[in-house]
């Protein structure tokens, strides 16, 4: 199977002579088609230099990354633009607060030239639909909506770009348990649904747990180690992973529904 995603030896050095951080080492992987891979490791591991890398915010200083088997130019092409979309830690200020939701998410179809002109507000609320929430929503502003509700209008615009691979960066990270767990099973059933491939950034592994096939632990900038997620749980080889594992409060998911039920039926 051709990876969707490749990376081959890339590293990324900010700024130059002693002052030279590497943020990115060396670092190869792939990204198979409909597959979620967990991206960990602490604070300044070099997660978001990465997700920026694949988006095509700057080039890497060396090696390479391949979409879909063809190298990927630093100027990306519109095709590659909306094939690779991102969705960001902080939902409100990912989007424009003055701009109505429907605008935000009409937005990309415009750039990208997806659908007819006329049929593009019918395609903004299907993408609402699609993510659980109303249609009528397209006329609010991000300010009218509950941080959960705009991480859903988040994703929703970067599905509506008919993207293939999705960057989630911390994408739950700034939700309350209860509506994260609630992103994580729409995130989950909408790669299943549509074929998506996902790089899930977090510093949290119990997050990427139950919907990461594989992930991969990155400290300072190098990849530690790369395995099925269920291996890295069950049987690290890194003493790093170990820690990190044992780091966090992991929740099962017995508790959350639990939790869920004795919260009744809170907003999302
Ligand atoms: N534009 C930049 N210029 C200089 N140094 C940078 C730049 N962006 C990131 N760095 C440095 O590169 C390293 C990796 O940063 P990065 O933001 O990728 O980490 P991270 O894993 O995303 O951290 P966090 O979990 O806090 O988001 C850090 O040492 C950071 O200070
Ligand atoms: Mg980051």
């Amino acid at each position: 199977m051709t990876p969707l995603l490749s990376l081959r030896r890339a590293s990324k050095t900010f700024g130059k002579g002693r002052r030279a951080v590497q943020a990115v080492r060396d670092v190869s992987f792939d990204v198979l088609p409909g597959e979620c891979l967990a991206v960990v490791g602490e604070s300044g591991s070099g997660k978001t230099t990465l997700a920026n890398m694949i988006l095509g915010v700057f080039g890497p200083s060396s090696g390479e990354l391949a979409f879909e088997g063809s190298r990927l130019p630093e100027k990306r092409t519109l095709a590659h633009r909306s094939a690779i979309q991102l969705v960001q830690q902080n939902p409100l200020s990912s989007l424009n607060p003055k701009r109505s939701v429907g605008a935000s998410i009409r937005l990309g179809l415009d750039v990208f030239g997806i659908g007819d002109r006329s049929d593009r507000w019918r395609l903004v609320e299907d993408a609402l639909e699609e993510v659980g929430l109303p249609r009528e929503f397209r006329r609010r502003l991000p300010a009218a909506l509950s941080g959960g509700q705009c991480q859903r209008v988040a994703i929703a615009r970067a599905l509506a770009c008919q993207s293939r691979l999705v960057i989630l960066d911390e994408p739950t990270s700034a939700l309350d348990v209860l509506v994260q767990s609630r992103v994580l099973r729409l995130l989950d059933d909408l790669r299943r649904m549509k074929g998506l491939s996902y790089v899930f950034i977090t510093h949290d592994l119990s997050v990427v747990r139950n919907i990461a096939d594989r992930t991969a632990v990155f400290r300072a900038g190098k990849l530690l180690e790369c395995a099925p997620t269920r291996t890295i749980f069950e049987a690290p080889q890194q003493d790093y992973t170990r820690r990190l594992i044992a780091a966090v409060p992991v929740i099962g998911d017995d508790e959350l529904e639990l939790r869920e039920r004795l919260a009744g039926g809170l907003p999302a």
